[in-house]
């Protein structure tokens, strides 16, 4: 959940010599910047530093990260023959910095932490190349998923066939979990997401080297919790929306949960911290599977020594 970032003085000083895609694309600084945050907290894994977007590039789809707007995409795809042109690519080639990335952090770890991968889901890689940056609506994904079946169902067969060869070869780097972003995928019905996504995300997930324990997440994703378990997943990730206890009883406890402190929380005080801690440990009900999370990622004006109380009191409250 954004370990890394601008929250981190050490981040912002790097970043002042470096774009953010640079930094992605140099295999060290990649690997420092994962490190930044484990060497400040007592955290219990590491996330390698990337983002959702990087296989986007070579498929055949540039983006840049636009001041103050987020990512965006000079030339979106829209039509049957911008999927066609798309390519599937070789990542352990194309985007070999991420996986030297990976074994330079899985060495300097040596086995002390476990180090996550992540992809993001087929959804939600589409939708940021149809709309060409975030949305509000999602009117220009959800009209070619309406009124052109089949070329939103070509597109995420080659999605999906990309974010397979993408996370093994993560795995294959030394990953030792994976974690799926389907962000944007609240926006869906349930019905709709059944029709149009679940095939893909389940293609993806079952596609994965098998053994290696899956993390499916999504924000305002309440209702939509048990068909995210019907794709896949150990984990089933929950940001603050939903009760985590109850989200878990719906769920079934065959199924590891993932969450769900608010971010906003890190802003207030190490006293409510605890507080919120404290409840949501309480709404876990001390089972096995529970694992601790923020809802979303970290805010860039989040305090530095609240995310060090927060590390301090998941520990000092969870069943060991
Ligand atoms: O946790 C970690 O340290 C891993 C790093 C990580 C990043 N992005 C780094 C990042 C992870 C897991 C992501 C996932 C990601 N990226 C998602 C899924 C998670 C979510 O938020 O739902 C999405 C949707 C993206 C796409 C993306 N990347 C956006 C929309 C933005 C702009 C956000 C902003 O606040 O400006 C990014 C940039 C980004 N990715 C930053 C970081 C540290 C900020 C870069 C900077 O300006 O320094």
């Amino acid at each position: 959940m954004r370990q890394a970032g601008r929250y981190l003085k050490e981040y912002r000083a790097l970043r002042k010599k470096y774009s953010f895609l640079e930094m992605c694309k140099n295999p060290e600084i990649a690997a420092q910047v994962t490190l930044q945050p484990i060497e400040r907290f007592k955290l219990d894994a590491a996330i390698i530093f990337s983002d959702i977007l990087i296989p986007l590039e070579p498929m055949g789809v540039e983006f840049e990260f636009a001041k103050g707007e987020g990512p965006v995409f000079h030339h979106p795809v829209r039509e049957m023959k911008d999927i066609e042109k798309l390519k599937v690519i070789e990542p352990e080639e194309e985007i070999s910095f991420l996986i030297k990335a990976i074994r330079i952090v899985r060495k300097e770890l040596d086995g002390k932490l476990p180090l996550i991968g992540f992809s993001g889901a087929p959804f939600t890689l589409g939708s940021y190349i149809i709309e060409g940056g975030h949305s509000k609506n999602y009117v220009l994904t959800k009209g070619l998923m309406y009124q052109n079946q089949p070329a939103w169902d070509a597109l995420m067969e080659k999605i999906s066939e990309v974010l397979i060869r993408y996370i093994n070869a993560q795995v294959g780097a030394g990953a030792q979990a994976i974690q799926l972003f389907d962000s944007w995928v609240g926006s869906l019905s349930p019905a709709d997401y059944e029709k149009y996504v679940l095939p893909y995300s389940k293609k993806v997930i079952d596609g994965m080297i098998k053994g290696v324990p899956l993390i499916h997440f999504a924000i305002t994703s309440s209702t939509l919790l048990e068909k995210m378990k019907q794709a896949g997943g150990a984990v089933i990730g929950v940001d603050w929306r939903v009760n985590l206890g109850e989200a878990w009883a719906r769920l079934g406890y065959d199924v590891a949960i993932q969450g769900n402190l608010d971010p906003v929380i890190l802003l207030s005080s190490p006293d409510l911290i605890e507080k919120e801690v404290k409840r949501i440990l309480h709404e876990a009900g001390s089972r096995p599977g529970h694992v601790f999370n923020l809802g979303h990622g970290i805010l860039p004006n989040t305090p530095v020594d609240n995310v060090a109380a927060l590390v301090d009191v998941v520990h000092e409250y969870s069943a060991k």
